[in-house]
């Protein structure tokens, strides 16, 4: 990636993704997890002041390891051991039902096939695990779709991969997940990088 994608967007990201407005979504999107946490997209931990008490380890994958120096100071403040397990959430090494709960924000817009992101997501949860996630993606207004389907392009090479017209909700229900909450907004302006999928989505139990 470069000096760019490995160096300095980590560190960018790192500050324009802790204000306040943004950890309290992280805090909602967090509550309710207990047990294994494999969270997709770990980045600088800004997640790991919300893993709620019952979390017991979180592994985590991502390829910026930047950010993994980023989110020491976390991990140190933090009793929840945090295990790196892989770079790539598109192939995890990891066994199949290893999780209770696999955690994402604002990661699928930038992993290059979010499918199998998701199918791997599915694989290693276990059967009425959850998947928690916030998301930014494709808005159904037209006139914002249609800019974010301009912009795109140009947003990738800028912002590390990241793509505004995706259908999260499509891409998580196509993987297998009943979805059981969705809240869709706007959260940033403008508009067509602001638009949200906030939710949790259950692997169903095993008939
Ligand atoms: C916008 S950042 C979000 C970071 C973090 N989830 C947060 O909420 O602060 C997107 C993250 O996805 C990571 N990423 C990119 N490609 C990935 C992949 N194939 N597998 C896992 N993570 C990936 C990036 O390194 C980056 O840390």
């Amino acid at each position: 990636m470069g000096v760019y994608g490995d160096q300095v967007l980590p560190r960018a990201l790192d500050l324009w993704m802790r204000g306040a407005d943004v950890r309290q979504v992280r805090a909602r999107v967090a509550a309710g997890m207990t047990g294994v946490v494999l969270e997709i997209g770990f980045g600088s931990g800004l997640n790991v002041p919300h893993y709620p008490a019952g979390v017991t380890r979180v592994l985590a994958v991502d390829p910026a390891t930047v950010g993994q120096r980023l989110a020491a100071t976390r991990i140190a403040a933090h009793a929840v051991p945090v295990e790196f397990v892989g770079t790539d959430a598109q192939a995890l090494p990891v066994a199949g039902a290893t999780a209770d709960f696999v955690l994402s924000t604002w990661t699928l817009c930038t992993i290059p096939d979010p499918g199998r992101a998701l199918a791997e997501a599915y694989r290693v949860l276990r059967p009425g695990g959850a998947f928690h996630f916030v998301e930014h993606g494709l808005s159904p207004e037209l006139r914002v779709a249609r800019v974010q389907r301009r912009l795109t392009p140009l947003h990738r090479r800028v912002v590390g991969g990241c793509h505004l017209d995706r259908r999260i909700a499509d891409l998580v229900a196509g993987a297998g997940f009943r979805v059981t909450r969705l809240e869709n907004y706007y959260f940033h302006r403008p508009r067509a990088m602001g638009y949200t999928y906030e939710g949790v989505a259950i692997k169903p139990d095993a008939a």
